[in-house]
């Protein structure tokens, strides 16, 4: 029996101690924060459950300010919990364009964003958003956060829209462990196979080192952050 088939449940991001203990000292929330969470609950528990924690979302932030982030592209945004930890790390005339598909969820992200300038909703399909997106290129940042079958040709739009020196983050990343196999991993509890194998491709590509100075966290859900090099 394979150790990862299991893997899934145990990946979910319930709060641990250790998160906890980490959020209550360097990522408290303020009400706003709260707000956005007790929204997304209301609205999807499950949707609530894979959020970003603070501790990663502080993270995030510190990679920003040692980049030196002003303008950002979220890929994925849910209810706009992400895009507003991002938008606090940018300078008060900085911008995260964040994207999302679901019309409920930009409604969502739209309560999210009343009283923060520095984030500007989109409603649409990431690949068409993205297409108006490259006027404004290049971006400082790009945070991919949304299906996992789409990460590859994310990167595709990341590669060739973020600046030399910029950073492409990927949430997920270990894909509830099966980035890990081999081989797809077919059955029940198994990605789907495009999932997989654009989730194997993503941190492939990342880990070239002539292109990208590039890890992976191992966050519970992982997460791959990279600088371009070029
Ligand atoms: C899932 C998606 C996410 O973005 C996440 O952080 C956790 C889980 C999911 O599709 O199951
Ligand atoms: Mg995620």
């Amino acid at each position: 029996m394979n150790i990862l088939s299991n893997i899934r449940k145990l990946t979910m991001r319930d709060q641990s101690a250790i998160d906890n203990y980490i959020s209550h000292l360097f990522a408290p929330e303020d009400d706003h924060l709260k707000q956005i969470s007790i929204r997304l609950k209301a609205y999807d528990d499950f949707l609530y459950r894979i959020q970003i924690q603070p501790s990663e979302a502080r993270l995030i932030q510190i990679f920003m300010n040692l980049v030196v982030v002003k303008t950002a592209v979220e890929i994925g945004s849910l209810a706009g919990y992400s895009a507003t930890w991002i938008a606090r790390a940018l300078p008060a005339d900085g911008l995260v364009h964040a994207i999302n598909k679901d019309p409920d969820h930009y409604n969502l992200l739209q309560q999210a964003a009343k009283d923060e300038p520095r984030i500007k909703p989109h409603l649409g399909n990431a690949s068409e958003v993205l297409k108006q997106l490259s006027e404004n290129a290049p971006y400082d940042m790009v945070f991919i956060d949304a299906d996992k079958g789409g990460y590859a040709h994310y990167l595709d739009w990341a590669e060739k829209h973020v600046r030399k020196g910029g950073l492409i983050i990927g949430d997920n990343t270990l894909l509830f462990g099966h980035v890990l196999e081999d081989e797809y991993p077919a059955g029940d509890k198994a990605p789907s196979r495009k999932a997989w194998s654009a989730m194997r491709e993503f941190n492939q590509r990342l880990s070239d080192e002539s292109k990208y100075n590039a890890t992976l966290v191992p966050t519970k859900e992982g997460m791959t952050v990279a600088i371009k090099l070029f």
